[in-house]
């Protein structure tokens, strides 16, 4: 069985279109190449937070992803709200997994430490923030990526 992926990237320029989504592209090829995942859903939001937690709520319940990855939003400039949203539609936080992309990458680039992503569990679903960069949505991936299919395992 393959798991069902969805993508949410939060951000106000992709979402108008003024900036090609390298990002998302970055997550579908590891979902498919080192996961074993299909993309079931992909779509880009404006950092707003009811627009974030709509899209959230989707995923997990018309979709039935397994695991929806965001990328965006996690920083600390004004705008950002990724963490909030994520944090009103799920139910139990996962925090090692946050940790962890953030201490294991952490000798890459020092950055990681003012990503605010968290992680956590709705309903069936495992949601998981990236950080809006390629660079950095490649790393913080591959950070966790070995231990997803077990995880999705237990929680799907
Ligand atoms: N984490 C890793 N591993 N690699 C990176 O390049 N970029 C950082 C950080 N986390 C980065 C990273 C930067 S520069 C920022 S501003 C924060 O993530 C938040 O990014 P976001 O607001 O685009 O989500």
């Amino acid at each position: 069985m393959r798991w069902k992926v969805a993508i949410l990237t939060a951000s106000d320029k992709g979402s108008r279109g003024e900036r090609e989504d390298t990002s998302a592209q970055v997550i579908r090829e590891l979902v498919e190449e080192e996961l074993g995942g299909n993309i079931v859903d992909y779509r880009i939001v404006p950092d707003e937070q009811d627009e974030i937690m709509a899209a959230l709520i989707e995923m997990t319940g018309y979709y039935e992803a397994d695991l929806v990855l965001t990328t965006g939003g996690t920083g600390l400039g004004p705008r950002d709200i990724t963490p909030e949203a994520t944090l009103k539609v799920i139910e139990r936080e996962v925090p090692g997994i946050s940790e962890t992309m953030r201490s294991s990458t952490m000798s890459r680039t020092r950055r990681a430490m003012l990503s605010r992503g968290v992680s956590g569990i709705r309903g069936r679903t495992l949601i998981i923030n990236l950080p809006g960069n390629p660079k950095g949505v490649h790393e913080c991936l591959m950070a966790v990526i070995d231990q997803l299919p077990h995880a999705l395992a237990i929680v799907s």
